[in-house]
Order: structure tokens, then sequence, then C-alpha cells
């Protein structure tokens, strides 16, 4: 139950912010939940996120320094309920691999969750300077806040 799966492409910029944002405002709610981050691409496997990522997260009281990147892999189907990306093109590299129609339907472009079906990006921050990451924070920080809403209304229905 609410394990979620965040990717973009290179596991060190986008990504590792979400999953330490979500793992973040779990924690302070008290919510059960597992998160993790994955990359598409494997340029950066078995790296720390990028330091303007980690430094943007600090400002925000969140360490995501014991993170380590790592691939996109097709276990990860089975692994998680939900799988967020940042951009289209990680969507859609997503998507290639899925088994089933049960393995792509758990795959959503993150920023549909604020504006549904407009398929809007979460901006790579890489080549960019700090502003980027901070506009991508936040971007991050209100797509967290939609997942976490959600959960609470499942787990109230449940009741
Ligand atoms: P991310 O950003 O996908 O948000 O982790 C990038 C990181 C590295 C590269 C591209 C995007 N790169 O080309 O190495």
């Amino acid at each position: 139950m609410n394990h979620i799966l965040m990717v973009c492409l290179g596991n060190i910029c986008r990504s590792p912010l979400a999953e330490g944002i979500l793992k973040n405002k779990l924690t302070r709610l008290g919510l059960p939940g597992h998160v993790e981050s994955a990359g598409t691409a494997a340029y950066h496997v078995g790296e720390r996120p990028d330091i303007r990522s980690q430094e943007i997260a600090l400002k925000h009281g969140i360490d995501i320094g014991n993170q380590r990147a790592r691939r996109f892999k097709v276990g990860d189907f089975d692994r998680f309920d939900a799988i967020y990306a940042m951009d289209r093109s990680n969507y859609s590299d997503i998507l290639a691999l899925a088994r089933s129609k049960q393995d792509a339907e758990k795959v959503h472009l993150i920023l549909n969750l604020l504006y549904p079906n407009e398929n809007k990006q979460v901006p790579d921050p890489y080549y960019g300077g700090k502003d980027g990451f901070q506009n991508v924070y936040d971007m991050l920080d209100s797509a967290c806040e939609r997942i976490v809403g959600e959960i609470l209304i499942k787990d109230n229905d449940k009741q």
C-alpha cells in the first residue's frame, strides 16, 4: 500500500527531490508508505543527488544526501502501486517497458496531479541555474501535497 516510485532521466536532480519531499510529508503526518526514485538512464547510477538538489532540499529541512541513483527496472512495476514520471520522455520510456495494461496504468505524469490531462512537465534543471531548482522544488512540493491528500482520502474511505 502506498508504494510510490518517482522517475526522471538521471535520478540525480528531480526524482530524488520528489522522493525526499514525499517521504518528509508522510513521516510528518505519520502516514504509512514506501517511496523510492529511479532514472530511465544509467549515466549517474550510484551517485548522490546533484549538490543543487541537496542544497534546495536542505533549505527546506530535508536531507537527501543518503540517496544513490539507480536505474528504473521492469521489476519496479511489481513493487510499486504508482510510478510518477517527471516529463513526457521519462513517461514514454517507462511505458515502453510495461508488460501489461496493469503495468501501464501505474504510470502517470506527476504534474497531471495538479493539472489533469494537460501533460505538463517538470523541467530538467540540470543545465540551468539555482532558480531552476527552486522552481522544480515548488512544483514537486505541490504535487506531493496532492499525493498525500489522495492517500488521506483513500485511508478515510477504508474506515
Ligand atoms: P534529472 O536531471 O533527470 O532530473 O536527474 C538530469 C541529470 C543528468 C542529466 C540529465 C538530466 N545528464 O544528462 O547527465
